[in-house]
């Protein structure tokens, strides 16, 4: 008896603990995350976390993918399955989403694509809201030819996760660039998973097979920026204003801004994680039965290091790095 009681008390205690609690009236968000692969990615969640709040009148149900296609479906049709209201989806990548869009669609449940697109037709979805990624990697090739001027370069690419719409966008931004210039070459092109330990790995094995062979490192993250500082830094590679790799990231978050301030970034190019503004003013206006647009772009700038003067980026100083939210 006093075993079963126990049993009962702590059944009761795990469901106290484990499911939030939710307002009656609350607008409920289903919030399908990509994963924490990245200091970005922490500074997204953080933003819908301090943004959709029960005192706010949201119960937001947060899923981390951990970078899995598969489970960030499953967690969708869970969503479906509790009839949440609205379902945001920052998808880890950008095809497959047909099938899940539709039963969402079927019942009744408008779904946000933020941060990164599908190629799924947009009659499936109700609006994306996210930054421009190709245009991030137009703008990250154009400083390159800017600093350059003529000269020539050797670049090694470090890319985002597989398949994911900020990787596809900045590779087809930068090399669109790339291609209008015969004095560049990209020696290599591959993954880093948009995280430190992939950055490192990456640029490991490149200090392998191009040894002195190359002049210029884009990194399309800041975590990917750290990997490969640390293993060009095992490597004695110098890098940044004034080394001998010339070094371009993207995201600009603090700790990436704080290495462009100290010039061991020479460019990078912003990519705002703070969205869940946006989301929510969408949300209200569908709930107010107001118009909304198909498309909403969160714009981005770009910073360069000390010593570094651009028509396309912001020099850092130390009032920018203060003034920096995330
Ligand atoms: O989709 C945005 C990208 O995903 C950010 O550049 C990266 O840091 C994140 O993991």
């Amino acid at each position: 008896m006093k075993k079963l009681l126990a049993c009962m008390l702590a059944l009761l205690m795990a469901v106290a603990l484990c499911v939030p609690a939710m307002a009656a009236d609350n607008v409920v968000i289903g919030f399908a995350q990509v994963g924490h692969e990245s200091d970005w990615r922490a500074a997204n969640t953080n933003d819908y976390q301090t943004t959709f709040t029960t005192e706010n009148g949201y119960d937001l149900i947060f899923v981390d993918a951990d970078n899995d296609h598969a489970a960030q479906m499953e967690a969708v049709r869970s969503f479906i399955q509790q009839e949440v209201d609205y379902i945001v989806i920052c998808p880890v990548q950008e095809a497959g989403w047909e099938v899940v869009l539709q039963e969402a669609q079927d019942a009744g449940i408008p779904v946000i694509i933020a941060d990164r697109t599908v190629s799924a037709d947009p009659s499936l979805y109700t609006t994306f809201l996210g930054t421009d990624t190709a245009l991030e990697g137009e703008t990250a090739g154009l400083w390159l030819a800017e600093y350059l001027d003529g000269k020539e370069a050797n670049i090694l690419v470090i890319e985002g996760s597989v398949g994911a719409s900020a990787t596809l966008g900045r590779t087809t931004g930068f090399n669109k660039i790339a291609e209008e210039h015969p004095e560049w070459k990209i020696l290599d092109s591959q993954s880093g998973d948009f995280t430190q330990a992939g950055g490192q790995e990456v640029m490991e094995s490149y200090l392998k097979s191009y040894a002195g062979q190359f002049n210029v490192v884009v990194c399309q993250n800041d975590n990917e920026a750290y990997g490969a500082m640390d293993a060009m830094d095992a490597a004695g590679v110098t890098y940044g204003v004034g080394g001998d790799v010339i070094i371009i990231s993207f995201d600009a978050t603090k700790e990436g801004l704080t290495r462009t301030l100290a010039g061991k970034i020479n460019c990078n190019v912003e990519c705002n994680p703070l969205q869940a503004a946006g989301v929510l003013d969408i949300i209200a206006k569908i709930q107010a039965g107001e118009e909304i647009p198909d498309v909403t772009i969160v714009p981005d700038e770009a910073f360069v290091a000390p010593g570094i003067t651009s028509a396309l980026a912001q020099t850092m100083t130390q009032e920018l790095l203060d003034g920096r939210a995330y």
